[in-house]
């Protein structure tokens, strides 16, 4: 693993931003992983004003988003759809049809996350996967227990990530019960992974990643057994640790 700290989440979100805009300009086609969550949205407004500013093209990108709640349309501002066409597609050249988010508003879920399975391996696999990590470790929706075997499956989120998420919603009984997620497996076969970590909160997670034990108890210890994996935080996230 490769750490990198800067001195607070906006010098995070630029040093993300000018990671993943090198290897998009270096390469021809690249499949990028995308996450949610408020960590990488310092990331996505970087990569907007790049486009503007530099004029970075997204015509030969691909994206692939990690999970999706089960129940939101793409409408619902909540939607990790609407996240991400607010935050980053609306703003950039990039298509609809380069943008893959699985849909939670299927009628069969298991069609879904078996298509995205197909999908992802009939366009090459990840090149770089954004990764967030959850206070109890969960890496998309892999919450605790997940096989580290398992493929992009629907997930009964965990009472402490439906808390965690409230934030977002008017009301508790708003944040959906389910989501579909890329398993830990098909996370780990992205060729590189990029994980973002911010502020005090995610302490524990960062301690509990580099010094706990590998298992399916904390899913980002599994960070552990990839050949390619950088991390960069923020001082708070990395307080006390290294
Ligand atoms: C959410 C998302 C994850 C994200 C994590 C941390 O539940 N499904 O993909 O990485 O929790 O979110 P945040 O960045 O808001 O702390």
């Amino acid at each position: 693993m490769r750490i990198l700290e800067t001195k607070n989440y906006q010098e995070m979100s630029q040093l993300a931003a000018e990671y993943i805009i090198e290897k998009i300009r270096h390469s021809a086609q690249i499949n990028l992983g995308l996450a949610t969550g408020s960590t990488p949205l310092g990331t996505y407004s970087e990569m907007i004003k790049d486009f503007e500013k530099d004029e970075t093209s997204y015509q030969h990108v691909r994206t692939f988003n990690l999970d999706e709640y089960v129940g939101l349309d793409n409408k619902h501002p909540n939607s990790y759809n609407y996240f991400m066409r607010e935050n980053l597609f609306n703003h950039i050249n990039i298509t609809e049809e380069q943008t893959h988010i699985p849909n939670g508003m299927a009628a069969n879920i298991e069609k879904v996350c078996q298509g995205y399975e197909e999908l992802l391996e009939k366009q090459g696999g990840i090149d770089l996967q954004l990764l967030g990590i959850g206070k109890n470790g969960h890496i998309g929706f892999n919450e605790p227990g997940t096989s580290f075997e398992s493929i992009t499956h629907k997930v009964k989120l965990a009472q402490s990530t439906r808390l965690a998420n409230a934030r977002f919603f008017t009301s508790m009984d708003k944040v959906p019960t389910h989501a579909i997620t890329m398993g830990i497996s098909t996370i780990l076969r992205s060729k590189e992974i990029l994980l973002l970590v911010s502020g005090e909160e995610k302490s524990e997670a960062v301690k509990q990643l580099f010094y706990g034990p590998i298992n399916e108890n904390f899913p980002a210890s599994v960070l552990n057994t990839h050949q390619n994996v950088t991390i960069i935080g923020d001082k708070k996230a990395f307080a006390g640790i290294i």
